[in-house]
């Protein structure tokens, strides 16, 4: 199949463009390099440096390439801080430039789209694990636009046949040894601890240890970025199956911050030193996936389930490229 991957220069897209095209697939990457790299992107891609709010440029990828089958829509505002802040960016732009997307991929025939969308919907679970019963609350402009674009997409279904599966992820982590995490700036936690462990960063901050869970701090569920990418592979090649979907993935296991920075120092060997400051607003004190639905449905067997493989994973990156893709 051939699928336009957008932000495919970033982190979670390039590395499912890499498995994409080692599974056989032909790819089109389409990224503005907002947050992107060129380096990331798989030589096996082609690449397109294009703007999704720019309605022409996105329309001129379809020409260029009318066998595209399949999207994977990676590209997007991203920051949950950022969003409060500047709520536009998100709520205005994020929809736009999936709009736009969407009214091109239509007009050029394609019927599969698979969306990346967010924990961020579930800001009050009344059940933990979450599964794709609960309650949507956004806990921000981001995760608000996310829904916005799920929306759109059922609507899209509807009139245009569009088929679609939204993949409602929690904490992407880890890495491939020669595609990884590079971004700035970097907000998310692991990273954030192994740059400590480079001596990039004096310390890791942890915001709160008055959470209600055992050690005080707050327990997220870390998902492999491979396991997510084979999950976007697995949703493309159901949809004419199964129909539209919407799934929560992650590992169904939750790690608080003292467990992912405890596990750090035993695969880096480095002390990582942390430091207690205030909680942030707009943190809740868990977030773990059920992800029985794709597991029962697709199929889906993450390949590292466990923490300590997804450190390391990142560690190698990180220390083959402790200034990311400058040093490619
Ligand atoms: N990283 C996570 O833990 C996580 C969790 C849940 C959901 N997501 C979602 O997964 C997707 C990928 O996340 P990521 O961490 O790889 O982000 P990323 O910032 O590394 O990648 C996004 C890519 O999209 C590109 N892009 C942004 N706006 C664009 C535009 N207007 N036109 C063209 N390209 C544009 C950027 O240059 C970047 O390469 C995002 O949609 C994000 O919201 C990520």
């Amino acid at each position: 199949m051939k699928i336009l991957v957008t932000g495919g220069a970033g982190y979670i897209g390039s590395v499912t463009t890499a498995e994409l095209i080692r599974t056989g697939h032909a790819v089109v990457v389409l990224d503005n390099l907002y947050q992107g790299h060129r380096d990331a992107v798989h030589p096996g891609a082609a690449f397109v440096e294009a703007d999704l709010a720019d309605p022409a440029a996105v329309a001129r990828v379809f020409a260029a390439h009318p066998d595209i089958e399949g999207i994977m829509h990676f590209a997007s505002y991203t920051l949950v801080g950022e969003s409060m802040a500047l709520p536009l960016k998100y709520l205005r732009d994020n929809l736009v430039n999936a709009a736009n997307l969407l009214e091109a991929a239509v007009g050029a025939g394609v019927r599969r789209f698979i969306l990346s969308s967010t924990a961020n919907l579930f800001d009050d679970p009344a059940r933990m694990p979450i599964d794709e019963h609960e309650r949507i609350v956004p806990g921000s402009p981001y995760g608000e636009s996310k829904f916005f674009i799920e929306r759109l997409l059922h609507w899209f279904e509807r009139i245009h046949g569009l088929r679609h599966a939204c993949l409602r992820y929690f904490n992407a982590a880890g890495d491939l040894p020669d595609v990884g995490e590079d971004h700035d700036p970097e907000t998310h936690l692991i990273p954030l601890v192994l740059q400590v462990a480079l001596g990039q960063r004096p310390h890791i901050a942890v915001f709160g240890d008055d959470y209600p869970t055992p050690d005080g701090t707050c327990v997220r569920d870390y998902i492999h970025v491979v396991d997510l990418a084979q999950a976007h592979i697995l949703a493309m090649q159901a949809l004419d199956r199964l129909g539209s979907r919407k799934y929560n993935l992650g590992n169904g296991q939750g790690f608080s911050v003292l467990e992912v920075i405890e596990t750090a120092r035993r695969v880096t060997g480095q002390p990582i030193p942390h430091v207690v400051g205030p909680r942030r607003a707009g943190d809740p004190a868990v977030l773990i996936a059920s992800s029985d639905a794709i597991r029962a449905e697709l199929g889906w067997v993450p390949r590292y389930p466990d923490l300590a493989s997804i450190v390391e994973s990142a560690w190698a990156w990180h220390r083959a490229h402790p200034h990311g893709y400058a040093d490619r």
